[in-house]
């Protein structure tokens, strides 16, 4: 792939995943810790992401919007009819550095975003309260598996990182789940866990602030800074 612009898909088959804790935070290290412009596209009907920044959602015809600091929000929900997502356009990668999706949980719909941008990055979070769906992992690896030779099949040279990301559970609930040495064709990372802290993230989406910017909660910051490393990134460090 000869395309510059880094994508990154935020997504797990379960609601309440951390889906949205993930794409707003790493949205803002990107523009802090890169040069680069980001895009926050916020592919999930309820649009947590927008209203995270926005402050509220988007009023009628309006699916775009400006930050400072590089930021560029996007609301495009699935659609029932014809193609389920709109299409980013040529120019529009040529016009961010990063794009970060929240996807909503149906898996067809990670399949077909995955299809569309063809991410570098699959962040699958899970939040400790969502741990009984751990046990589904291995198969949302397997359809993520099949749809990426899928795409070397078709002749694309496509090699993306997949991190899964405990957050707030131990790694061994991870791992007595998924055995990622299974998974061949694809590179898994099974990244270090966030601390537990649900009720101050729940907090702080609600109050739409990020959550190192509570007292006592500064270092947090470098949980995402270290969720997001990745050769694939060399910006960000
Ligand atoms: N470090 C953490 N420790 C424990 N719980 C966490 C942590 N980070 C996030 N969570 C929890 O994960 C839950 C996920 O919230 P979030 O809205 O990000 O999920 P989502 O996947 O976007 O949900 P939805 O499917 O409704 O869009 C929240 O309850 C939050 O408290
Ligand atoms: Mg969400």
């Amino acid at each position: 792939m000869d395309r510059k612009t880094r994508v990154i898909l935020c997504n797990y088959t379960k609601g309440g995943a951390g889906k949205t804790t993930v794409a707003v935070h790493i949205a803002r290290i990107l523009t802090e810790q890169t040069p680069g412009k980001v895009l926050l596209m916020d592919c999930d009907s309820r649009p947590d992401s927008w209203k995270f920044f926005a402050g509220q959602r988007p009023s009628p015809n309006q699916a775009r919007l400006s930050f400072p600091h590089r930021l560029d929000l996007w609301w495009n929900p699935p659609q029932s009819k014809g193609a389920r997502f709109k299409p980013i356009t040529k120019r529009e990668y040529k016009q961010y550095n990063f794009v970060v999706i929240d996807a909503d949980a149906p898996p067809e719909d990670a399949l077909t975003l995955l299809d569309n941008t063809l991410p570098d990055i699959f962040l699958v979070p899970i939040a400790e309260s969502q741990s009984h769906a751990t046990e589904d992992i291995p198969i949302f690896l397997e359809d993520l598996e099949r749809e990426i030779r899928f795409q070397r099949d078709s002749g694309i040279d496509y090699n993306p990182t997949v991190k899964i990301a405990p957050l707030g559970l131990e790694i061994e609930e991870i791992e007595a789940e998924v055995d990622i040495r299974l998974f061949s064709d694809i590179e898994i990372e099974i990244c270090v866990p966030m601390q537990s802290l649900d009720k101050e993230i729940r907090k702080a989406l609600k109050e739409k602030n990020l959550i190192w910017e509570y007292p006592n909660l500064a270092d947090t910051k470098s949980y995402f800074i270290n969720l997001i490393k990745d050769k694939k990134i060399p910006e960000v460090n």
